[in-house]
């Protein structure tokens, strides 16, 4: 069976389960076969209904309360025990139907991305013969001053190197901006030297150090596509859809 696993990765808030939710919905009208996996033992509701859903098995308020722990230490412990119920998971995978499957992760982003529980779930859903890939969130309404939108692109290019899967950068919540704003940061993802030189107009004592950064960046979103969306308005799902389906299919429709 045939699955395109797309783990959707972010910082708290950035809408990772709302883009679960909205994409979801947009496949479905687009007659695209696609399941969903709730991988965040700490939700508490979503506003889809999940395939698989791993709070069955683990769920981070019992723990709380089983282990005496605070909260950040119950999520943690609760992704370390998740890892335990990883074979029923992937059998539940196996009987999915062929198509995309969209992951939604832990609400912080941290403790997926840079604990060894994290990088092991990925490993184990995603054996060899299975195509697997992430998209990260980046919150569009955090990132409009030009220092501000570099360090989300070195976010994103860090949980990249971490997970070695083809990934999408997707700048969210855009309906939240203003014509220019998009228009600003459209100019940054599209335009090779349009973020250096905005960078460049901006007084700081570490020029030539940030000119380098920002062309090594560079050098990074073309490998990586930046795509400026709305998950509340489902807007761009369209080009997200293309550039998945150049790593599920080559492009080739379903039957
Ligand atoms: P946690 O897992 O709790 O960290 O959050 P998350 O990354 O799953 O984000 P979630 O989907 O819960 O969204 C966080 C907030 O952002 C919610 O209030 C959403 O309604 C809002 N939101 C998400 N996407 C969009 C968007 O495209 N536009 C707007 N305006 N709001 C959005």
């Amino acid at each position: 069976m045939q699955h395109l696993l797309v783990f959707i990765i972010g910082p708290a808030g950035s809408g990772k389960s709302t883009f679960t939710s909205s994409f979801k919905d947009w496949l479905l009208s687009q007659n695209v076969p696609v399941s969903t996996i709730n991988m965040d033992p700490a939700v508490e509701s979503l506003e889809y209904d999940p395939d698989i859903d791993i709070r069955e098995f683990v769920f981070v308020r019992d723990v709380l309360e089983k282990y005496d722990l605070g909260p950040n230490g119950a999520i943690i412990a609760s992704l370390d025990l998740a890892v335990e119920y990883l074979d029923k998971v992937t059998d539940q995978v196996n009987e999915l139907p062929e198509g995309y499957v969209l992951v939604d992760t832990p609400g912080q982003m941290e403790i997926f991305a840079y604990r060894q529980s994290g990088r092991y779930i990925i490993k184990e859903l995603c054996p060899l013969d299975r195509k697997c890939s992430a998209v990260f969130l980046i919150d569009a309404t955090i990132c409009m001053e030009p220092y501000d939108f570099l360090s989300q692109i070195f976010l994103s290019s860090s949980v990249y190197y971490r997970f070695r899967v083809p990934l999408l950068a997707l700048i969210n919540k855009i309906d939240l901006l203003d014509q220019k704003e998009r228009e600003k940061i459209a100019k940054w993802v599209s335009e090779k030297d349009a973020l250096e030189n905005a960078l460049e107009g901006i007084e700081s004592v570490d020029k030539d150090f940030t000119r380098k950064i920002a062309r090594m960046l560079s050098e990074y979103m073309e490998i990586v596509p930046f795509i400026p969306v709305s998950s509340k308005l489902s807007e761009n799902f369209e080009e997200v859809y293309y550039y998945l389906h150049q790593i599920y299919r080559g492009g080739e429709d379903f039957e």
